[in-house]
């Protein structure tokens, strides 16, 4: 199997993430957005995505070296039954940190983070009596206890892949890891910084388009200073199983995410680009100076560009449609199609206004969505497209 190089359809980028949609009951001002804040390809940022790494920092098996390097699109961690870190009883080859090029991200206190990346577990790599950590979270420095592990631990003898948070020893989720071996599965951890009760985690786990664990757990997830994620694997020697073997770990597609409140930003269909309508004002209700009438045959499109960072939004068309049928439309961002047949239902009356959100992902810069007629009526009457990230 060619593992070097990551299927894609498997992706666990924005795509999947659903935005917090701010709902109705909710008032506009809580709702939240991810802004992406990382987003390493292995490839060209090689190992300079992280803050610093500890590759064997013993020196106690330099032929082995480097046991952290990238392979074609991934990140990849080796560990060999000789290695030992400074404390000879365990073993760490780990990265630390988020790094661009112009610096580390800070995670701190009252924040809330979200990673996301697709992890490699081979066989080799098994579930320990004693600890296996694949990914931690840290207070920088030495001498703390870790704020969060995910761990491969055998339990009554079963190999299984757990994420705790590490004070008061609050198990987040566990599941079994035999079937997750020796293919690519994604995880998304998601930390709200804080100390005591203020304090949560969620943990995901999917293989492919199951759900293995989704659960969140509210705990201590700040010591001081601030969080760093690390990655890697660091292990204990006092393992009673036999599974300690040379083996590796492969992390890719990672991706950083902070949690911003949403912005809005409202953009009139009457000044986008408009093919085969005309704008117009005599139904009331809109907003702005009018409204785009589509002329009523399928391919009729109305398209809006802007300047926008990279990550996921929420977009909402506002339209009208005072017939008794559906007027379904096509919408793609960037050109890409994210709603195919979307159905816009009628709302009752042209000065009847309706409001229809889906979820996208959005690039840095420049975007377009295009909202194109689906069938021969044409598109229901456009009011605007809102934004939300
Ligand atoms: C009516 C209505 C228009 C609308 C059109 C349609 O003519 O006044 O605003 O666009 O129906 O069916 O599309
Ligand atoms: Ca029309």
């Amino acid at each position: 199997m060619d593992i070097t190089r990551r299927q894609l359809g498997t992706l666990v980028g924005a795509a999947l993430l659903a935005p917090c949609l701010p709902s109705s009951s909710r008032p506009a001002s809580a709702a939240v957005a991810w802004r992406l804040m990382w987003a390493p390809e292995a490839a060209s940022a090689g190992l300079g995505a992280f803050e610093t790494l500890e590759d064997d920092r013993a020196d106690s098996h330099p032929a082995g070296q480097p046991h952290i390097f990238t392979e074609g699109n991934n990140f990849r961690f080796n560990m060999h039954t000789v290695d030992r870190d400074t404390s000879t009883d365990r073993q760490r080859q780990e990265v630390t940190g988020t790094r661009n090029p112009g610096g580390y991200l800070q995670w701190l206190n009252g924040e809330t983070w979200r990673v996301t990346y697709s992890m490699f577990i081979p066989a080799s790599l098994k579930a320990t009596t004693t600890f296996t950590h694949i990914s931690q979270t840290k207070m920088p420095g030495t001498g703390t206890d870790p704020i969060t592990v995910t761990s491969l631990r055998r339990v009554n003898g079963v190999q299984t892949i757990e994420h705790k948070i590490f004070q008061s020893d609050i198990l987040v989720g566990r599941t079994n890891l035999e079937p997750l071996q020796n293919k690519w599965i994604d995880a998304e951890y998601e930390i709200r910084i804080g100390d005591g009760g203020a304090g949560s985690v969620r943990w995901v786990l999917r293989d492919g388009a199951t759900t293995l664990v989704d659960a969140t757990r509210s705990g201590d997830t700040f010591l001081g200073d601030r969080v760093r994620p690390k990655w890697g694997i660091y292990r204990s020697l006092g393992d009673t199983s036999g599974s300690l073997q040379n083996c590796y770990l492969l992390l890719t597609n990672m991706r950083a995410y902070k949690q911003v409140a949403a912005t809005a930003t409202r953009l009139e269909a009457e000044n986008a680009t408009i093919s085969q309508g005309v704008v117009e004002s005599n139904h009331v209700g809109f907003s702005g100076s009018g409204f785009v009438n589509t002329d009523n045959v399928a391919g009729a499109y109305v398209e809006w560009r802007f300047e926008h960072a990279a990550g996921p939004a929420t977009l909402t068309l506002r339209y009208a449609n005072g017939t008794t049928a559906d007027r379904p439309v096509n919408i793609t961002v960037n050109g890409t199609v994210v709603a195919s047949g979307l159905s816009l239902p009628a709302t009752g009356a042209w000065t009847t206004w309706a409001s229809r959100s889906i979820g996208a992902d959005l690039g840095a810069g420049a975007n377009t969505v295009r909202v194109t007629a689906a069938g021969a009526g044409g598109c229901p009457n456009l009011d605007y497209l809102e934004v939300l990230a």
